[in-house]
């Protein structure tokens, strides 16, 4: 790590830190040191002109004057093939600062291996280049921020807990409302409405709560799901339906 001052056979190490759901006090005291000592910040971006809210998040631990930050481009496509030859080349620029015996953290907005793009970017790295030593510091998730802050106790004893990433296509949705005990719908934004109305059917819309950017300073927490029909909603939201 510090010693990134480096034997010039040394080849980086490459970590992925998750950096909490947006209160900076959520990040674990692990993901701070390790964000402090990598001479690579790799920032995760939609677009080259958007701001990264992970980074927003962890800002004021980072000294971009004795690290690099590299910001890489990841657009909201569905097209695979298209996502592949963006993730391919995020892989080669962080692999050409690794070579050079330089450590490179990713940040994840919650926690890396949830939901993020983190994971296709350890997958190919893993793949291409197995000799590089990796290490995931977890962060905490969007659902157990939401659960908190919405003082709604998850699950517990024999419960069962639904994730869902928003393609809730054909019965799935209905299904999963009916035979588990909580449900968590990520990504609800762009089909809040059609979910409303699923919910109103199943007689579930008073078990439901709207988190929006949760712990960050501009949370919103919806107990009453109904208001928010037709509305624009924030990207960065979800919706815990608690039996
Ligand atoms: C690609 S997933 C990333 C999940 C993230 N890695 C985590 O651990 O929470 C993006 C979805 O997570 C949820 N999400 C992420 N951050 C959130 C926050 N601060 N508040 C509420 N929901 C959030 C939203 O549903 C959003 O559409």
């Amino acid at each position: 790590m510090e010693n990134d001052l480096r034997s010039e056979s040394r080849v980086g190490r490459f970590y992925g830190v998750g950096v909490g759901p947006g209160d900076p006090e959520l990040l674990t005291l692990k993901g701070a040191r390790v964000l402090r000592e990598c001479s690579v910040v790799v920032v995760p971006k939609k677009g080259s002109h958007d701001a990264s809210y992970a980074y927003s998040i962890v800002r004021d631990l980072i000294d971009t004057g004795r690290q690099e930050l590299l910001d890489l481009v990841f657009p909201m496509k569905k097209d695979l093939d298209q996502l592949v030859s963006y993730w391919e080349e995020a892989v080669d620029e962080i692999h050409r600062r690794l070579i050079d015996g330089k450590d490179c953290v990713f940040l994840t907005e919650g926690d890396p291996f949830f939901y993020g793009t983190f994971i296709y970017i350890y997958r190919i790295l893993r793949e291409r280049h197995p000799e590089v030593e990796m290490e995931v510091v977890p962060g905490v998730t969007s659902l157990n921020a939401s659960a908190a802050r919405s003082c709604l106790p998850l699950v517990n004893g024999d419960d069962r807990l639904a994730v869902l990433p928003a393609t809730y296509e054909g019965e799935s949705l209905r299904k999963a409302l009916q035979e588990f005990d909580a449900v968590v719908l990520l990504k609800v934004n762009s089909v809040f409405d059609k979910v409303l109305d699923l919910l109103e059917e199943l007689g579930l819309a008073e078990k439901a709560v709207f988190v929006k950017k949760c712990t960050a300073h501009d949370e919103e927490i919806v107990r009453d799901v109904r208001s928010l029909r037709g509305k624009k909603l924030d990207y960065l939201s979800l919706l815990i339906v608690r039996k």
